[in-house]
């Protein structure tokens, strides 16, 4: 099994549900609030250790009592805590989530803090991790630039680089070209190639752009519609697994987080792909993100179910 890191965020989430979501001006009286670990990259390096991966989460954490929130977590699960970088300078990023309780439709204002502020001497750090691991995973919630030194190291090393382009901001070409694999969601994709993807045809287009730009494989998540598959000249759209989500904030995160794992394990795309889509449907029918995450038993478990409902 090959080494695998996730780069990325950590912020603790602050989630309310709600009848409805409010408009401008407008209060709305919750039901529920709930606070807990997330961050788009805590999210998925947690959900890639319970799907079974040798994995290294990294990110930046302020030295606040929101930080215990993520070394709690990692403790309990028994997930390595050396690649953690902290910093007296900034908060504990948060995210302000809100949850229509009847729609499942969310919206989120996140403050990445601490890991926005990953420095050129943090990354450094991270060389010779990189160079023994096979697959790291980014994605656009930390300051770009310790982004960008980290494919740079990877480059280096021939260490596989994965970006989950979420949530969506402007990234150059040069970086896009250093990237192996690209796995933007339908909106993500459209803003980045200007391809409105909404079936087959227009993903294998989207696909097309990136491919031009230098990355090879490209993973577009299309929500319940399941996820489109790029590689080799091999193209295709999963299906999803159809379940009752009572939360889907943090799917994404399920998905890409199960994807690193089973490639690190050594699946091909199309196995990882399956896999990946099992993490998403099992941690959309739980509230929360990081903690919605599912274990290996319980993917193993729903995988098999669902191939015998085929038989
Ligand atoms: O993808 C879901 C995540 O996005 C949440 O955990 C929240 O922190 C936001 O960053
Ligand atoms: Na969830």
């Amino acid at each position: 099994m090959g080494k695998a890191v996730v780069f990325g965020s950590f912020v603790v989430d602050l989630m309310a549900r709600s009848p409805h979501l409010p408009i401008a001006g407008e209060t709305v009286k919750g039901s529920m609030f709930k606070m807990g670990p997330g961050g788009k990259g805590f999210n998925q390096g947690v959900a890639a250790h319970k799907a079974g991966a040798d994995v290294v989460m990294v990110t930046k954490l302020g030295k606040d009592t929101f930080a215990d929130q993520a070394l709690n977590t990692m403790d309990a699960l028994g997930m390595p805590k050396d690649h953690l970088f902290f910093t007296e300078d900034a908060e504990t990023g948060i995210a302000l989530i809100l949850v229509d309780e009847n729609t499942s439709q969310n919206e989120i204002i996140i403050v990445p803090g601490a890991c926005n502020t990953i420095t050129e001497a943090d990354t450094d750090k991270l060389e010779p991790l990189l160079k023994e691991a096979e697959y790291v995973l980014l994605q656009l919630e930390v300051n770009q630039d310790a982004n960008e030194r980290v494919v740079g190291l990877a480059n280096k090393y021939g260490c596989r680089v994965i970006v989950n382009t979420a949530p969506y901001s402007e990234i150059t070409d040069e970086f896009l070209s250093k990237v192996y694999m690209v796995t933007p969601n339908e909106v993500e994709a459209e803003e980045m190639t200007g391809v409105h993807v909404d079936g087959l045809e227009s993903a294998k287009e989207a696909a097309a752009h990136f491919r031009k730009k230098g990355v090879k494989d490209v993973v577009i998540t299309l929500g319940s519609r399941g996820a489109f598959v790029s590689s080799e000249g091999r193209e295709e759209i999963i299906p999803p697994f159809k379940v009752d989500a009572v939360d889907t904030t943090g799917a994404g995160d399920a998905f890409n987080g199960g994807l690193l794992a089973a490639l690190a394990e050594g699946k091909d795309l199309w196995k990882a792909a399956e896999f990946a889509s099992a993490l998403a449907a099992l941690s959309v029918q739980k509230l929360g993100t990081t903690p919605s995450m599912p274990e290996r038993e319980e993917i193993e478990q729903f995988l098999k179910e669902q191939e015998e409902e085929k038989c």
